[in-house]
């Protein structure tokens, strides 16, 4: 059976959350990145969701745009890197971030096909809106979903149920695409139909509810959509 909505992860999967870091190394004034941009945007990635999960389980939740910015500061402190110019920039680089290739060309499809698409993410609805506004992805959404309704992260189950509570619907008739394996995990949990966007072919995560499609890229979402 066709889903009724297709909801996407955002940072990593609709979004390349390497972006901001691979960008600033290319402009002139930030030459110390040239060497360290890689390592500096796992660190950044890797502490933004280890924050994201440690509040959670302290019970003491801040935006995403907080955790954000602090996982930052660590990465930039481990490489030895101390400049407001460059931590400003790269700030502000995560509210433009660059999409996938094919995500426009894929939610135009999704649109083509009557099929409602939207985002359900980590994010405070401020950067949200900034990144979709920016790639210029708005007029293909339907929704962007921000945790900040549920007042806590992903993969809590509150989270998922944002879905149910906007569009009415079901979560079997919810395909969920996220590059996170921890997300897909969460999300399937919850009861949607799941993709796993794999595109570093990683292993599946070891934990409940394993993936229900794996993809290399975003290419063939409507095509999983419909059927
Ligand atoms: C998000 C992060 C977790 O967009 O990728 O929710």
């Amino acid at each position: 059976m066709p889903a009724a909505v297709v909801v996407f992860d955002a940072y990593g999967t609709l979004f390349d959350v390497t972006a901001a870091a691979r960008v600033a190394a290319a402009e002139p004034a930030f030459p110390q990145l040239a060497a360290v941009w890689p390592r500096l945007a796992a660190d950044w990635r890797r502490k933004q969701l280890d924050y994201s999960w440690l509040r959670t389980i302290m019970g003491l939740h801040a935006d995403f745009a907080q955790v954000t910015a602090q996982a930052l500061d660590w990465a930039l402190a481990a490489q030895g890197l101390d400049d407001p110019a460059l931590r400003a920039r790269l700030i502000a680089l995560y509210d433009r971030l660059e999409t996938y290739p094919e995500v426009p060309g894929m939610l135009a499809a999704l649109g083509r096909a009557g099929l409602p698409a939207a985002i359900l993410s980590n994010g405070s609805p401020t950067m949200l809106a900034a990144a979709v506004g920016h790639a210029g992805l708005g007029g293909h959404l339907a929704a962007v979903l921000s945790v900040e309704e549920a007042g806590i992260f992903k993969p809590a189950p509150q989270v998922y149920a944002l879905v149910g509570a906007r569009f009415g619907v079901t979560p079997d008739r919810v395909l969920f695409v996220s590059s996170n394996g921890w997300d897909v995990a969460g999300a399937a949990a919850f009861g949607f139909r799941t993709v796993w966007v794999n595109r570093a072919a990683e292993p599946v995560d070891r934990l409940p509810h394993g993936p229900a499609h794996q993809l290399p890229d975003l290419t063939r979402i409507p095509e999983i959509a419909l059927s």
